[in-house]
């Protein structure tokens, strides 16, 4: 089966309300299902001129995939085959990752490690099967800190074969932006500055690509709202006035349906939330969404408006929240291999120096050459691919992370999602599933996971100007 995902959302029916909601939530997926296939699609990476800011402002150069900021939504099924024709039509050689996705590791877009960077000019197919449902997303990973901060993103969205019952399935894909006064993208990208502090934060931030004032509401309606932060380096801590979110996935790993820690929904850089936001309030009705996250930087993302229209239902869905897990294969803690990667560097801390490609160098030499961070006493040249360690295939594993810096950092493990066990040596309540975990200054975490993806897998933080400048490593699974 070649179906056009340009066209793929509006197979996403509307459901509606009542008894015909779990019918039509499972009759056609069913069948569907029987039929999984293979998606075909092409996705150009190209410069485009599109209108950020929005009205009184001039358009902003950003580079796009088809044209878009973020990239077309790529939504399909588990358990089929997603084939993706990438033409790089961009200045300069690029990749994509798919993050989060298990894919086998020839397509897993790093380059110099899993493929050459596809050149100007040229293409590259990616293809591999969605064996987990969850909300995915795809990026550069070459010249990351600019690639993704002149726009190259995109949800990638795999449907369960049975969903949770809601009336709309709604993606924010969370932008920032560092903008000039004439509303063209700082082309500063991988300053020193940033490297060394918090990374590339921005002054725009935008849902979907365009600041938003508002998102429309109907009263008594379901939504499962996919939050995915595709910024450079900002963390995001949303407060829904006036709502009660129930968090039901992470980084599209499902997880007991419960409402986010102090009301609000903190996400790091790659990650992923899902959400069922219910629209409790009455027609008419208009409440904030805050981020909170930097204290005294607090600013309104959008306001939710109701409309007018009489109430969808008198009062919330009564149906199951909870989605079905992945077939993640569960660690064997009692028998696992235990390896640690120690993260330091930074200003406001106390590295002396580091290897880089094998040569031992202080500190000052390290940053002449943009470089600031470590795993394990090592940072990365921009073409390093030694392994920091080898785990055995198919062997359960722990990594015990630790953060010995004075910032918050976003993990990131390629070619598995991991459970986390403990943080700061206190068992998680809910050991969730996840494949970016946000650590926060001087934090120690456990996380395990089974090594049942043979290869050659990064692991480096999501702040893209600390990969850059040295954050980042290689684990080997063979
Ligand atoms: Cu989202 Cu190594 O990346
Ligand atoms: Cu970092």
């Amino acid at each position: 089966m070649v179906t056009s995902l340009g066209s793929a959302p509006s197979r996403r029916s509307v459901m509606i309300a009542g008894a015909g909601l779990m019918l039509a939530a499972a009759m056609p997926r069913r069948a569907r299902a029987a039929s999984a296939g293979t998606v075909e699609r092409r996705l150009v990476a190209a410069p485009a001129r599109l209108p950020l800011v929005g009205r009184g402002h001039p358009d902003t150069d950003v580079w796009s995939y088809d044209g878009s900021v973020p990239g077309p939504e790529v939504r399909l099924r588990q358990g089929e085959r997603l084939k993706v024709t990438v033409e790089n039509r961009l200045p300069q050689p690029t990749t994509i990752h798919w993050h989060g996705v298990r894919v086998p590791n020839a397509m897993d877009g790093v380059p110099y490690l899993t493929q050459k960077a596809i050149e100007p000019g040229t293409t590259f197919t990616y293809e591999f099967d969605l064996l987990d449902a969850g909300t995915f997303w795809y990026h550069p990973h070459h010249q990351s800190s600019e690639q993704v901060g002149r726009g190259l993103s995109g949800p990638l969205i795999v449907e369960e074969r049975d969903p949770v019952a809601v009336d709309r399935d709604v993606v924010w894909m969370l932008g920032d932006w560092r903008l000039n006064r004439d509303a063209s993208i700082s082309d500063d990208f991988g300053n020193l500055h940033d490297v060394m502090h918090a990374g590339r934060l921005g002054n725009t931030v935008t849902v979907n690509g365009r600041i938003r004032e508002s998102f429309a509401l109907r009263a008594g309606e379901r939504l499962r709202l996919r939050l995915v932060n595709a910024a450079n380096a900002r963390i995001f801590g949303l407060v829904f006035e006036g709502h009660d979110p129930q968090i039901i996935a992470l980084d599209g790993q499902p997880v007991d349906p419960h409402a986010p820690d102090g009301n609000r929904v903190v996400l790091g850089p790659a990650q992923r939330i899902d959400l069922i936001l219910d629209a409790t309030a009455k027609p008419g009705a208009r409440f904030r969404v805050l981020d909170t996250f930097y204290e005294g930087l607090e600013y309104r993302l959008l306001d939710l408006v109701y409309g007018s229209e009489p109430p969808l239902r008198d009062r919330p869905l009564d149906a199951p929240m909870r989605l079905r897990d992945n077939p993640l294969a569960e660690p064997d803690l009692a028998a696992a291999e235990r390896h640690e990667v120690a993260f330091s560097g930074g200003m406001m801390g106390s590295m002396s120096g580091a290897i880089v490609d094998g040569e031992r160098l202080s500190m000052a030499a390290m940053m002449r050459r943009g470089l600031g961070w470590t795993l394990n006493g090592v940072a990365a040249g921009e073409h390093s691919s030694k392994a920091l360690f080898t785990i055995g295939r198919g062997r359960s594993c722990v990594l015990a992370l630790a953060n010995d810096t004075a910032w918050h950092h976003p993990i990131h493990l390629h070619g598995h999602n991991f459970r986390v066990i403990s943080r700061d040596g206190r068992p998680t309540r809910r050991r969730e599933w996840l494949d970016t975990l946000l650590m926060a200054p001087r934090e120690r975490a456990e996380v395990a996971f089974v090594a049942d993806n043979p290869g050659d897998w990064m692991i480096h933080c999501h702040v893209l100007e600390h990969q850059a400048g040295g954050m980042s490593g290689v684990i080997r699974v063979a």
